[in-house]
């Protein structure tokens, strides 16, 4: 098996940098959009045995070293009573506003609600068996209830902040909710056999760092004290948290992901040699000459200067018309410039 990936996110001294992609499943491959042309995006993740060989795809075609679970981070939330649908862009139907609405959302059981999610996970174990970990998922709870409250995506999340400005107890009865959801969504991921998991927390930027401290560390902070114990590395990644590092650090957790807006370095110098980190390539980058693909890998690793704890990433998702080729060349880059000896 290659440990690569988890031996850094332990701070270990690894032979190659490992590297993955966030989103490395998804429609930039022409073998992810066949399988997607027959169902919905929904119903992929519905579907067991096709989400397994979506999520093995970008093994087997780039060669990276981990395996990411195929799902959403808004799978959870349809069994607590939110309509879901994607236009592409996720829509609920009927979002939450009132107390009322918290209230009325039910904590969905595991086994029962997303048996799909941890059935997926139990065939990715036996048929990635030797090959690469299996990185589980979910969304941090601010993230999770922005497109609670604002039913999708936004600009502004004007919904959402104007519930934390005028009525906080809304907001932390639904954060709570989210909070104990995920503590046993993410612990049935890993009893399923996950061996990492990656909390996503891509609007958790859009909040000034002292807000962020106060409404959205101390819940992602419980998420990640309830999975105390549960044996395998935890990844946050905070989009948009290049000035508030020591802040998001705070909250715990084994590796802090890093989006393009900071420098590698700096966010080392910042966090201490023993944080590991993981990024932080701008994913549009991949849209350039190889000569350019190249150098920016190699800025990066020079960045790091060799320092162990270091997981290879984009700094963000990958884009939806990247050429497949460039990514594959990306991951090469990354093994055959930090290779040692
Ligand atoms: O990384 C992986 O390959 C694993 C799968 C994965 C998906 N979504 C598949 C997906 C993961 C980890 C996510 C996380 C996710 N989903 C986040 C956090 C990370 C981020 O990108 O910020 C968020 C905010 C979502 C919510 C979501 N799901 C949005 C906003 C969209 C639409 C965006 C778009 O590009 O159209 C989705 C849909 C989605 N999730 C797709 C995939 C492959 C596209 C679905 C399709 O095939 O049409």
């Amino acid at each position: 098996m290659n440990t690569r990936f988890l031996d850094a996110c332990r701070g270990l001294p690894v032979d190659r940098t490992p590297v993955w992609l966030m989103r490395q499943a998804g429609r930039y491959l022409p073998e992810y959009r066949r399988i997607r042309s027959a169902c919905s995006f929904l119903e992929l993740c519905k579907s067991p045995e096709l989400a397994a060989e979506v999520t093995i795809q970008p093994v087997d075609i780039l060669g990276v070293d981990a395996a990411i679970l195929f799902s959403d981070i808004l799978t959870p939330i349809e069994p607590m009573g939110l309509e879901l649908d994607f236009v592409p862009g996720p829509v609920f139907e009927n979002p939450v506003r009132t107390l009322a609405d918290v209230e009325a959302l039910r904590m969905p059981v595991m086994e029962q609600d997303v048996p799909y999610v941890l059935e997926t996970i139990r065939i990715l174990r036996c048929e990635l068996a030797g090959r690469v970990p299996l990185i589980g998922f979910g969304g941090a709870p601010f993230t999770l209830a922005c497109y609670m409250v604002e039913g999708k995506g936004s600009k502004d999340f004007a919904t959402i902040k104007k519930m934390i400005y005028c009525a906080p107890e809304i907001y932390r009865a639904l954060m709570e909710t989210v909070a104990e959801m995920l503590v046993a969504y993410l612990g049935a991921q890993v009893e399923a056999g996950a061996q990492a998991i990656q909390i996503f927390d891509t609007w958790g930027g859009i909040l000034s760092p002292s807000d962020y401290e106060r409404y959205v560390r101390p819940y992602t902070a419980r998420v990640i004290s309830g999975l105390a114990g549960c044996g395998v590395p935890i990844i946050h990644f905070v989009k948009g948290a290049g000035t508030m590092l020591e802040t998001v650090r705070e909250a715990g957790g084994d590796v802090v992901g890093l989006d393009w807006h900071i420098s590698l370095g700096k966010a080392r110098e910042t966090l201490g040699p023993g944080v590991p980190v993981q990024g932080n390539l701008d994913p549009t980058v991949l849209f350039g000459p190889k000569s350019l693909i190249e150098a920016e890998v190699q800025r990066i690793l020079r960045e790091n200067d060799g320092r162990p704890g270091h997981i290879f990433n984009l700094g963000h998702g990958i884009l939806p018309e990247t050429p497949p080729e460039n990514a594959k060349f990306m991951v090469e880059c990354v093994h055959r410039l930090s290779a040692k000896g």
